[in-house]
């Protein structure tokens, strides 16, 4: 790598026509041009072939829903810091899987932890986050956090060939409404195929109670022609149209939604038959707006605060009526405050 820079290797290409070998030399020369990274394992790419068999555990079954995702949240493993922080480590792994992402069409994503999106990471300002990050999938990858952090924390340029793995260190903060996704050329595809998922920084003292919900909106390109076919809330279309989400009268909703979608240049939710209080990023808990339309480009998200004073059925939608006809629609079902769900 003598006379060229890392950033002239990856303006040519860097993944896109490279092996494994080519990721390894990257991952050396950064190395070279920084502290070297603590978790960099060397890869071992007999092990994760692009043949090789779907684990068990990595089979559909068992995989969660676009319903489950809503409130999964991972909290991480919790320790306590001497001096009293606390610490939480979360595992991301990165393999290649077929995912559903609409009634009888698969589409051969690369995921973190066998799903898009991946995991929800939550934690609260000031905690000290570790994330163990492995690559096995068969490209290379990186965990990209938005939110502040050090620079070879970023997951930009400390590329993680297959079989390899990084621990990203920080401390969360500010509080607020973040994601994450690899940051590896091209970018469009390591998008797109799936590798995303939201990052909630709870302020220390917590927003009210609420029902809380993660919504990422997002699509899929199923015949790889730079158009999506499919647009979708937490990975399959329709979903939500066929399994309206519960939630009573007079109950608070809070929507962590956030803007993962390719290859148009934005998204938007629309509530119907109320408004809704937003706050942008979440990292004021004064609202910004009222109202019940919002528009979002990509990597874009905010907080919804609503709640419904009368029973019924009551839809949500990007107001882009080609996204909502192509999947992007769903319902609410208010229940009356004594049905519960
Ligand atoms: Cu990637
Ligand atoms: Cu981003």
């Amino acid at each position: 790598m003598s006379g060229v820079s890392r950033r002239q290797f990856l303006a040519w290409g860097l993944p896109a026509g490279l092996g494994v070998t080519g990721a390894a030399v990257a991952a050396t020369d950064s190395k070279a041009t920084r502290p070297a990274p603590s978790g960099m394992i060397h890869p071992n790419p007999a092990q994760y072939s692009p043949g090789r068999p779907i684990p068990v555990e990595r089979q559909a079954a068992g995989v969660p829903d676009p319903m489950q995702i809503l409130s999964a949240f991972d909290y991480g493993k919790v320790t306590q810091l001497p001096g009293g922080q606390t610490q939480r480590e979360y595992t991301l792994t990165a393999f290649d899987r077929e995912i559903q992402v609409a009634k009888g069409v698969t589409f051969p994503a690369w995921t973190f932890n066998g799903t898009v999106p991946g995991p929800t990471i939550r934690c609260t300002e000031g905690d000290r986050l570790v994330i163990h990050f492995r690559n096995e999938g068969t490209m290379p990858h990186t965990v990209h956090l938005h939110g502040i952090h050090q620079a070879d924390m970023d997951g930009v340029f400390e590329i993680v060939p297959p079989g390899g793995s990084y621990d990203y260190e920080l401390v969360a903060e500010p509080f607020g409404l973040f994601l994450y996704h690899c940051h590896v050329m091209p970018l469009k595809k390591h998008i797109h195929k799936g590798l995303y998922g939201t990052f909630i920084v709870d302020p220390k003292t917590p927003r009210p109670p609420a029902k809380e919900l993660v919504m990422v909106m997002n699509g899929f390109d199923t015949d790889l022609d730079g158009e999506n076919e499919f647009y979708t809330v937490n990975g399959i279309a329709n979903y939500f149209a066929d399994h309206p989400i519960p939630i009573e009268v007079g109950e608070s909703v809070r929507i962590y939604l956030v803007n993962l979608l390719e290859f148009d240049l934005i998204n938007s939710f629309h509530l119907h038959g109320n408004v809704f209080k937003l706050y942008r990023t979440g990292t004021s808990l004064t609202s910004y707006e009222i109202t019940d339309t919002v528009m979002l480009c990509q990597g874009e998200r905010c907080i919804l605060e609503f709640m419904y004073n009368s029973p019924g059925k009551f839809m949500f939608h990007a107001h882009q009526s080609e996204f909502a006809e192509l999947g992007w629609m769903g319902l609410f079902d208010v229940r009356p405050h004594d049905q519960r769900a």
